[in-house]
This record gives structure tokens, sequence and C-alpha cells, in this order.
């Protein structure tokens, strides 16, 4: 996946939210959103996959410890379209990381690395950023 966005010694402590806004391509197969500590250690891996590795419509959450990814978590929710806006926030409470999805949908995932704070954070795929914050 070309990647579109690197950002590393972000510094976002408990608490903060990213707020992501893009444009998903119209022939999108797949993009992701990671954040961690650097590119080999990802408290979270977050990837929708419009038809991607024989995967449609779901949406992929992992680790990955040293380079090495960990077991997945999959979500059947799939609030994203093809051509069409997207919009996500995350926020790391230290427990877990939270993913708020389109405004409403939302979805968690552990912050098995137990990091403190996310200093890693990119973007790649088929997607355009159209808006970045920090909150
Ligand atoms: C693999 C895929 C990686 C990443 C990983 C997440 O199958 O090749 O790009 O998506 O799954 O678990």
């Amino acid at each position: 996946m070309a990647c579109i966005m690197v950002m590393v010694n972000v510094n976002h402590h408990l608490g903060d939210r990213i707020e992501l806004k893009g444009k998903v391509a119209p022939d999108a197969e797949r993009f992701a959103v990671s954040l961690g500590q650097t590119s080999l250690d990802l408290a979270l891996y977050f990837n929708p996959r419009f038809e991607s590795e024989g995967d449609a419509g779901i949406i992929v959450c992992n680790l990955m410890k040293g380079g090495v990814w960990e077991e997945e978590q999959r979500e059947p929710c799939f609030p994203f379209q093809k051509g069409q806006d997207a919009k996500m926030s995350f926020c790391f409470d230290g427990q877990q990381l939270r993913v708020t999805m389109q405004e409403d949908q939302e979805l968690t995932f552990p912050n098995r690395l137990g990091l403190e704070t996310i200093s890693f954070f990119s973007v790649e795929g088929d997607i355009k950023v159209t808006s970045f914050e920090f909150k």
C-alpha cells in the first residue's frame, strides 16, 4: 500500500484525540491508519478492506510488535464507501484505543503494547487525507 502520510515524534498522550478526514478512492481496495511507537511497534493498525486479501467490507485491526503481526481482531461494521468521504477519530485512554467512524460507529482495541504515549502515526492506501487535527 502506498504511504500517504507519516508522522513521527507525535507525542499523543492519554485522553488526546486525533481526528482524520479523507476521501476514499472510487476504486479503493483498502486503506490503513496506524498508531504506535515506531513503524514496527504499532499499538493499533486499523485496516478497512473494501476488497482485499480475500476480504470484502470488513475492518481488520491488529498490533505489530517488533515488526511481527499479532492476532487480528475482525470487525464486521463497515461504515465506509468507495468514492465517499470518511471521518475517523482515534482516542487513546491507556487501557484501549477507541475509534469513532463517521460520527456514530465505534470500535475499541486493547492497548496490548502498554504504551503511554503514541509517537508514530501513519495513513496508507486508497484514501486522500483532507483534514487532520489533534484535539
Ligand atoms: C496481513 C496483510 C498486512 C496487514 C495484516 C494485518 O494479512 O498482508 O498488510 O493487513 O494482515 O493483520
